[in-house]
């Protein structure tokens, strides 16, 4: 960690999209400590920024300004709160580039995945700038004579954001652009490796008339991280919490939330099973799968963390991946040719070697790769491949978070989905088959929150993202779910003169 990179390292087209402030009521802030912490690249472990170290003692005033800003903007007509929502969408495509970078030295993804997500995350703000437009209340038929009852929909008021790292931006988007559309203003705190990216979104959003107060970031280290959390969710103000991270935070903040009865929706982890049947198209299979697993080197809550195989191809498809995973380019994100950067914090480098090691005493065989990369000063590990892999094995009930990957070999479809089914989560599985019927059974039976059926992914602003079990539950994204979390439905019931 030795040389600190200014803006002018990161060769920002636009070099006021660098912002290293807390934003707050339209204001660029330091935090009350006057502390500030380090933002470190993972591709060469070296500091390259800084940002305010806001505390538990910073919440209330962010919170104030965006119940003062809440005011106003619940006012705003659907129609100007969409023309808001594709201003901001229009900046974000404008300074892709830009913003590319700076979530490379953030997460350490590589280039192309940036742009990737960048695309993904402002989806977000096209899709919620229709579904401002559509949200709708209804009218019922009484019991009653003489009585009339309805409904309308109305902002909920403060919302939080507690926003991970792996997707910093689309996590932001996803959770604001439903927040903005509704009618909501919003209190993010990003997440310690990645306040750059979602500081510039605020930057952005303030350029395309997005009201100061309306979306405010607390950027904060990992020691602050619980008791600005707990602020956040047990502030009078806030109505509800949205969180994307890890099933014991998960758990802690729904006990903060659940004092005060705060609506919550929770993203938790996954574990996610790949079931690839004897007859699936092993090309198809193989291509989703890479693509799943080691984008953001499988630091993703949807990766596939446990791929069961049938017998009769395993060996087939083992050898198929293995020839896949062997051309990936391990390197720095800004590097050209890279199609896997390092890993985003140093101990994801230490859970993956643990799980290889520990598949290794359990009868595992590594197929490729398996070491960390120490030829470089990030946090760098090898795609790697296990094969006979079995319950007995870390790998079988904890998320990887990494390029890991476990071959399970099955015989039946009851085998298959036990063994999928076999785990405390429910975010999302994945079944390659050719056989319709056996494709509608799994996409019934297989528990969890999102089916990808002959394909590795089914993230989309139109499709409803959420899990269930130890996934959490509420649903981002998709139509009428997604806003719905964000809004109140208020009944109406009215009986008219002469006819009570
Ligand atoms: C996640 O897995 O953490 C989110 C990825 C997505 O939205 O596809």
């Amino acid at each position: 960690m030795s040389e600190v990179n200014s803006p002018i390292n990161l060769n920002l087209k636009s070099p006021d999209l660098f912002r290293d402030k807390a934003y707050v009521n339209g204001q660029w802030i330091e935090a009350k400590s006057g502390k500030r912490f380090d933002i470190i690249d993972p591709g060469t472990d070296r500091k390259f920024a800084s940002c305010p170290d806001m505390a538990a003692e910073d919440v209330d005033d962010a919170v104030k300004a965006a119940q003062a800003a809440f005011q106003t903007y619940r006012t705003f007509t659907p129609r100007a709160r969409s023309e808001l929502l594709t201003k901001f969408y229009n900046l974000i495509q404008e300074h892709k580039d830009d913003i590319a970078t700076i979530l490379v030295y953030e997460t350490g993804k590589p280039l192309a995945e940036a742009y990737g997500e960048i695309d993904y995350a402002s989806s977000f703000l096209r899709w919620f700038a229709g579904e401002a437009e559509r949200v709708q209340g209804t009218t019922f038929a009484a019991a009653l004579p003489g009585r009339r009852v309805f409904t309308i929909k109305q902002p909920l008021g403060v919302t939080a954001a507690l926003v991970p790292w792996n997707f910093p931006i689309a996590m932001v988007l996803r959770k604001a652009s439903a927040a903005l559309a509704a009618g909501c203003t919003m209190v993010a705190k990003p997440s310690p490796e990645t306040p750059l990216s979602a500081l510039t979104l605020a930057y952005l959003a303030e350029k395309a008339g997005i009201p100061k107060g309306v979306l405010n970031i607390l950027p904060t280290t990992l020691a602050n991280t619980p008791s600005l959390s707990e602020a956040l969710c047990r502030h009078p103000l806030v109505k509800k919490v949205s969180f994307t991270g890890s099933t014991r935070v998960g758990k802690i903040l729904s006990a903060h939330c659940a004092d005060g009865l705060k609506k919550l929706t929770l993203e938790l982890g996954g574990n996610c099973p790949f079931i690839v049947f004897g007859d699936a198209n092993l090309n198809q299979a193989c291509d989703a799968l890479m693509a799943l697993k080691f984008r953001h080197a499988g630091q993703a809550c949807v990766t596939a963390n446990r791929v069961y195989v049938h017998r009769d191809i395993y060996e087939k498809f083992s050898h198929i991946l293995a020839e896949k995973t062997r051309q990936i380019q391990v390197g720095h994100g800004i590097e050209k040719g890279t199609t896997m950067g390092p890993l985003t914090v140093p101990t994801g480098v230490d859970k993956t070697a643990a799980q290889v090691e520990d598949a290794e005493k359990n009868g595992g065989t590594i197929l490729t790769g398996g070491n960390r990369i120490t030829s470089r000063n990030g946090y760098f590990f090898e795609p790697t491949i296990i094969t006979n892999a079995s319950q007995a094995m870390k790998i079988a009930s904890e998320e990887t978070f990494g390029p890991l990957l476990a071959l399970f070999p099955f015989d039946t479809e009851e085998e298959a989905l036990e063994a999928a089914n076999n785990t405390s989560m429910g975010l999302a599985s994945y079944c390659f088959t050719k056989n319709v019927d056996r494709m509608w059974r799994m996409f019934e039976n297989l528990e969890a929150g999102m089916i990808g059926l002959n394909t590795g992914n089914s993230s989309a602003a139109e499709s409803p993202f959420g899990g269930m079990k130890d996934s959490g539950f509420g649903k981002e994204s998709g139509k009428d779910v997604a806003i719905n979390e964000y809004l109140i439905t208020k009944t109406g019931t009215l009986t008219l003169e002469g006819q009570y």
